[in-house]
């Protein structure tokens, strides 16, 4: 589908974080190269030079910029340097996709509203790491990821949009990671898509589509 809009909304521009493989990130460029997301990927950042998802960018014609954290003395350094090459983009929207960082509060307060990130779990249950590894242990019979805005709070920002898996006896954390991604290979590039119309803000501490609260918005993919 290519969306017609008015013409005084421009194309938005996107600058994607991440550390590994992009998978999230491929699901986001297939997007925009179809239409779905009226927007590009204007530039891809990574922590993490071997990360496969510069390859993506490049092979996309999309600049591709490695910046390791280990060069930085401080967190607040990185941070710093961080913001001067995303500035440089000119970015509507920040999308962190599989970016496994923390930033610093003020690095996030600059970009408060435009700045989502997506999390492999049912947001408010597994912030933080090994997600996967965390719902086996409690065998529980949903999973799945959450796409939020970013805030100081950490995996804790206003949520927009959940999708969710089963969980199967017999799964093991790669089977329910690979479960994870094809959901969220749906609900990220979704989000972005009504970023890139202007559907999608933030006021205070609630996420808004059309200019009313998502109080809980949950897709399945079974
Ligand atoms: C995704 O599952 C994403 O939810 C997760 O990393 C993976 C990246 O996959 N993000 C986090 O854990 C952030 N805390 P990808 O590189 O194939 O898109």
């Amino acid at each position: 589908m290519v969306l017609s809009l008015p013409e005084k909304l421009r194309r938005s521009r996107m600058v994607v974080l991440i550390s590994g493989n992009g998978s999230n990130l491929q699901a986001i460029i297939d997007a925009c190269h179809e239409g779905h997301i009226f927007g590009d990927v204007v530039a891809v950042i990574s922590n993490e030079s071997s990360a496969y998802g510069l390859n993506r960018a490049k092979n996309a014609g999309i600049e591709a910029v490695t910046l390791p954290h280990k060069d930085f003395p401080t967190r607040a350094d990185y941070d710093s340097a961080l913001s001067q090459h995303i500035d440089g983009f000119e970015p509507d929207l920040i999308v962190l996709a599989g970016f496994m960082r923390i930033l610093t509060a003020n690095t996030v307060r600059q970009y408060r509203g435009r700045i989502i990130n997506i999390h492999p779990s049912i947001l408010p249950l597994y912030p933080g790491l090994n997600t996967h590894e965390r719902a086996l242990a409690d065998q529980v019979s949903t999973h799945g990821a959450t796409v939020h805005f970013v805030t100081e709070a950490l995996d804790g920002g206003p949520i927009i949009l959940q999708g969710r898996v089963k969980v199967l006896d017999n799964d093991s954390e790669e089977t329910l990671a690979a479960k994870v991604h094809v959901v969220e290979h749906q609900i990220y590039p979704k989000v972005i898509a009504w970023f890139s119309t202007g559907r999608l803000g933030m006021r205070e501490d609630t996420a808004l589509l059309d200019d009313t609260p998502i109080n809980l918005r949950i897709e399945s993919s079974d």
